[in-house]
Order: structure tokens, then sequence, then C-alpha cells
């Protein structure tokens, strides 16, 4: 059976993702902040599902980082799929003119920090699986960045700046990968229904009604769960570094 890392798997797009690849017979692992106990009631869905595991960790700190892998690896003996998908907003949306390197720092180490040195981790026993001949073997990293990667919101700078930075890195380690035959892929959700958007519902409800979007809806977190999953079938045999947009056509430029 195939192997999935999610990280931030315990709501809103992650847990789709998770619960959408244990769906299709992949032995799943999620991470998140909180512990077991904490989060009971969220995990109820994922124990009917034999091949699932719940590690507590923040990819913030490289102790955790080198752990998460580990204990994938010792669990179920390999990865298949990378889903980057854990992320912060800032504490607080400051204008840019007014952040502070406290909100800087914490979007960055775990946005982008983080999910660097974990990619970097987890490709390395991605290798180790290659070079050891694991059967039926096709790995595959998807990060989950956002429309802000491309979009200026001036109150929550860095936020932005880290979805950007999630997108170089996209390209970076797709062209680094490319010789190991291990594809990389970003997915830019666009305004999606989940925990994060909450404290905006109302101004974005409006700018939808608006038509912001040509499909006039927010996403959903199975929206996103559907394209990981086409991405994790093997039909993409020759492309690596596509940006693949689920964002009701928002990034359509209009007159
Ligand atoms: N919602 C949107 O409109 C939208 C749009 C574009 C892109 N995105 C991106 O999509 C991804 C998921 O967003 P979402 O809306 O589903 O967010 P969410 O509902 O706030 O969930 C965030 C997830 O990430 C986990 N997490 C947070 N910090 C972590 C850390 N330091 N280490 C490990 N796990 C951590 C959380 O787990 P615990 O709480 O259990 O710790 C939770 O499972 C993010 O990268 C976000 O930037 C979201």
């Amino acid at each position: 059976m195939r192997v999935a890392l999610v990280t931030g798997g315990t709501r809103g797009i992650g847990r789709a993702i998770a619960l959408q690849l244990l769906s299709e017979q992949f032995k799943v692992a999620i991470v998140g902040t909180r512990s077991q106990e904490e989060i009971t009631d969220l995990l109820g869905e994922f124990r009917k599902y034999q091949h699932f595991l719940y590690i507590q960790g923040n990819i913030g700190y490289k102790e955790d980082r080198m752990r998460i892998i580990d204990t994938v690896i010792k669990h179920f003996g390999r990865i298949d799929v990378l889903v980057n998908n854990a992320g912060v907003a800032p504490l607080q949306r400051l204008d840019i003119l007014e952040t502070t390197e406290e909100n800087f720092d914490y979007v960055m180490s775990i946005n982008l920090k983080g999910t660097f040195f974990l990619t970097q981790t987890a490709v390395n026993a991605m290798l180790k699986s290659i070079n050891d001949n694991v059967s039926d073997y096709h790995p595959v990293i998807i990060n989950i960045s956002s429309i802000s990667a491309y979009t200026s919101s001036p109150n929550r700078p860095e936020y932005c700046i880290s979805k950007a930075g999630i997108s170089m890195m996209t390209k970076l380690f797709a062209d680094r990968l490319a010789t190991y035959g291990i594809p990389v892929f970003e997915i830019r959700p666009g305004i999606m229904e989940t925990d994060m958007t909450a404290t905006v519902k109302e101004k974005y409800d409006k700018l939808i009604e608006n038509g912001i979007t040509p499909i006039k809806r927010w996403g959903t977190p199975q929206d996103v769960a559907n394209l990981v999953s086409l991405l994790c079938s093997n039909k993409l045999t020759f492309s690596t570094g596509d940006v693949f947009n689920v964002d009701g056509g928002y990034h359509i430029q209009r007159l």
C-alpha cells in the first residue's frame, strides 16, 4: 500500500485530503500541533481506517520535523506522497507598515522554513526507498500554497511572502528531483471555507456575491482533495513543477 504524509490534517483542507487518500487505500499519517487527547473528537472519523497514524508535532521545530519523518518511516516503512498543507495566518492581521518581527517569524517559520526543511528530510527518505528498489514506488510531493502567492494583501504581508516562497520552493524541488522521478506540484486554493477564513467570512461572502470569482461560491476542502487525488494517480507522466488553481477561476484576469 502507498503511504501519504499530510501535514495539518486535523482540520480544513488537510483533513479532507487525508480522508480522501484513506478512502483510496493509502496508509495515511497526519500532523497537528495538539495532543491526541485534545482532539479525540476530531480524530473520530479517522479511526474507522486501520492504516491511520496521528503525529503530534510542530513543523516549525527542527526536532519535531525529524521525529515526524522518522515516525512515518518506522510505522509505515516509506513515504510515497508528501502533502505540505500545514499553514498559519499571522497572529494578528497587521498592515505592512506596522507588522512585527514576531508576526513575520511566526508565519515564515511554519509556512516556509518548516515546509522547506520538512520536505528536505522527507526527500532523503524517498531517495532511500528509490535506492532500496521499494516495489510500486512512485513518489510525489504536493505543496499547498495560495492565491496569496501572487495576490497582494498588505494587511498580512508575511502570509503572502510565505506563499510566494512556496511557489519558488516548488520549482526548486521540481527541478532538483526530476532526475529521480519525483514530481513536485503546487496547488493554489482560493477562498476556501475553513477555520482559517472564519474570522473574515462576512467580508468574503460579500466579495463572492459581488463576483470576485467567476464561479460564485466558496471553495471547499473537498475541492482541493479531489485534485490531490488526481495528482497522486500517477497519470501525469511528463509533468513537474506545475501550478494547479483551485480558486473558482479567481486567477483569470478580467475586464
Ligand atoms: N482557507 C483558505 O481560504 C486557504 C486559501 C488558500 C490556501 N490555504 C492554505 O491551505 C492550507 C490549509 O489551510 P486551512 O484553511 O485548512 O487551515 P486550518 O483550517 O487553519 O487548518 C490548519 C491545519 O494546519 C495544522 N497546523 C497549523 N500549524 C501547524 C504547525 N506548526 N505544525 C503542524 N501542523 C500545523 C493545524 O493543526 P492543529 O490545529 O491541530 O495544530 C490544522 O490541521 C494552509 O497552508 C493555508 O495557508 C487556505
